[in-house]
């Protein structure tokens, strides 16, 4: 396997609208688990503030919701893509005023939420657009909004879901987010036992989170070697490039002013960077 290939996770599908669509009309919708989330559960036991504002993207039949709802929380949106499930929970949900269902793309949202449900959402995007994600919540945070519930601690042969691991999910959240938990759950459903991390992230307000696209850089190699040019400036805590090489990440201290980074990667003619 060469250099330019062997770190580039790709999926040979586009995992659009059309794909996530055609899963539910054919009710092929094997990560559904038909229940709330035991970590999850556990988690919303402990919350108080039935008011606080709540957002579960990517969220299916979302029986997070539905058990929010039940124990009394009243500020509830979700947001799913796929246009036939959407129908189906609308239905569901008919005429409950304390939950929003939207259909669209997560990643075209606009709105602020105290709390962010993650739940089998990030493992079914691809793995390129985990840069993205990070960016997106904490966008759609308020100020010591929380983004909590499950990530993969572990790989899949067949994907999505994509997989990952702690040391992963540390290095691409750091400073963006201050980690309050990201432990092993010990309340998985049986069969993701010991596969799931539970983990809770407060967004960190004193940073500015920015995604730039990038052009130029076709292997690991010269990643590293850019992202370490990035985060050897002063004000940056975290450059994070991902896996095809196409958008940066950077988490800073100040706003940095896009001819600085320009500046910075303008030894080779090839490489590009703008803001998204
Ligand atoms: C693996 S399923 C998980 C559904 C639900 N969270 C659950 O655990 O049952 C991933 C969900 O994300 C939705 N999805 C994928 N990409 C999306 C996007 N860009 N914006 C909103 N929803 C998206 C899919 O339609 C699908 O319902």
């Amino acid at each position: 396997m060469n250099n330019e290939q062997c770190c580039v996770v790709s999926c040979d599908k586009p995992l659009d609208q059309d794909y996530w669509d055609a899963q539910y009309k054919a009710k092929s919708t094997g990560w559904d688990l038909g229940q709330v989330s035991p970590p999850i559960k556990a988690y919303i036991d402990t919350l108080n503030n039935k008011g606080c504002c709540i957002l579960i993207p990517g969220c299916g039949n979302t029986y997070e919701a539905e058990y929010l709802l039940q124990e009394g929380f009243t500020n509830i949106t979700v947001i799913d893509i796929a246009p036939t499930l959407v129908e189906d929970i609308k239905q569901k949900f008919a005429a409950n005023p304390n939950i929003k269902i939207i259909q669209g793309d997560f990643f075209e949202h606009q709105g602020k939420y105290d709390l962010i449900i993650e739940q089998t959402f990030f493992c079914a995007l691809p793995p390129t657009m985990r840069q993205k994600y990070v960016w997106k919540m904490h966008q759609l945070l308020a100020e010591e909004g929380v983004l909590s519930g499950l990530l993969f601690n572990r790989t899949f042969e067949v994907s999505p879901p994509f997989g990952g691991n702690k040391e992963e999910y540390e290095t691409l959240f750091k400073a963006a987010f201050n980690f309050l938990k990201m432990d092993v759950a010990p309340n998985s459903i049986a069969p993701r036992a010991n596969s799931e991390l539970f983990f809770e992230f407060r967004k960190n307000c004193n940073v500015k989170v920015n995604l730039y696209q990038f052009e130029g850089i076709t292997c690991t190699g010269c990643m590293n070697t850019v992202s370490a040019k990035f985060e050897a400036l002063n004000d940056v805590l975290n450059a994070s490039m991902n896996t095809n090489f196409a958008e940066v990440l950077i988490v800073a201290t100040k706003e940095i002013p896009l001819e600085e980074l320009q500046t910075i990667v303008s030894y080779d003619e090839k490489y590009k960077i703008n803001k998204i």
